[in-house]
């Protein structure tokens, strides 16, 4: 069995070239992120053209994501919404949001996208109190240990429907854990737990290894309303 890290940077490296081919807005998006500082902890292209693929297959119009850093997941998800579609991506540190808005500009989704500066937490209570939603498709990406929260915020923006994406939840295998003592891990297990015991939902998750190393992506379709 190959764990070779190096292996699994090469086999993105030719899914790239070979089913993505050059994307110079989303290369500039990177050049720019890393320029400002932020960290290179962004989905990679593979991962990001799953993300747009998935917001395609669904038929999404209205997508919400929580946790934007640079926007680059945010870019891929734009690129899935028709004519009229929205986007609003939540992001807790106005420098990283101030990356973001210039990539998406960039990118020629200024107008699509909107980036709610705060706590998510806050965001999701604000965007519930006005009504807004319900969104087609979620992308859970910000701090770990708030997931369940997540998670829970972003049935009550669902529809019958609504698939809701998480990214990060295997994380070098640590989910398996159970005595892990990290806020992170246990936020993980706990949106996990939530997920398989809320009869609206069908969940799964995928483990995966590539360029970010080995992690995983839950997936979730709400079935049924009543949340
Ligand atoms: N989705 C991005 C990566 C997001 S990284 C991509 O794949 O391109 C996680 C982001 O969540 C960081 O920018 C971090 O600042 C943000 N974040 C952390 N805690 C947050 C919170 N409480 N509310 C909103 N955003 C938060
Ligand atoms: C990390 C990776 C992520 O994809 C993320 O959303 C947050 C943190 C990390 O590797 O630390
Ligand atoms: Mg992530």
């Amino acid at each position: 069995m190959s764990t070779d890290g190096t292996r699994w940077a090469e086999v993105d490296r030719l899914l790239e070239t070979e089913l993505l081919g050059d994307d110079p807005i989303l290369e500039e998006a990177l050049r720019a992120s890393e320029a400002a500082g932020l960290p290179p902890i962004s989905v990679s292209a593979t991962q990001g053209r799953l993300l747009e693929l998935v917001a395609r297959i669904a038929g999404a119009r209205r997508i919400l994501e929580i946790g934007t850093l640079g926007g680059y997941s945010t870019i891929w998800l734009a690129r899935a919404l028709p004519v009229g579609g929205r986007l609003v991506t939540l992001e807790l540190s106005e420098r990283h949001a101030a990356v973001a808005r210039s990539n998406l500009e960039r990118a020629g989704f200024a107008d699509v996208a909107e980036v709610r500066v705060g706590p998510a937490l806050d965001a999701l209570a604000g965007l519930l109190g006005e009504g807004a939603g319900p969104f087609d498709l979620v992308f859970v990406d910000a701090d770990k240990g708030a997931y369940p929260e997540y998670f829970a915020a972003s049935l009550r923006l669902s529809r019958p429907g609504t698939v809701i994406i998480a990214d990060n939840v295997v994380r070098d295998g640590e989910v398996a854990n159970a005595t892990s003592t990290d806020a992170n891990v246990k936020g993980v297990q706990q949106m996990l737990a939530l997920a398989g015991r809320t009869a609206e939902v069908s969940a799964t998750a995928i483990q995966t290894v590539g360029e970010k190393g080995y992690d995983g992506f839950a997936i979730a379709l709400v079935t049924a309303a009543g949340l």
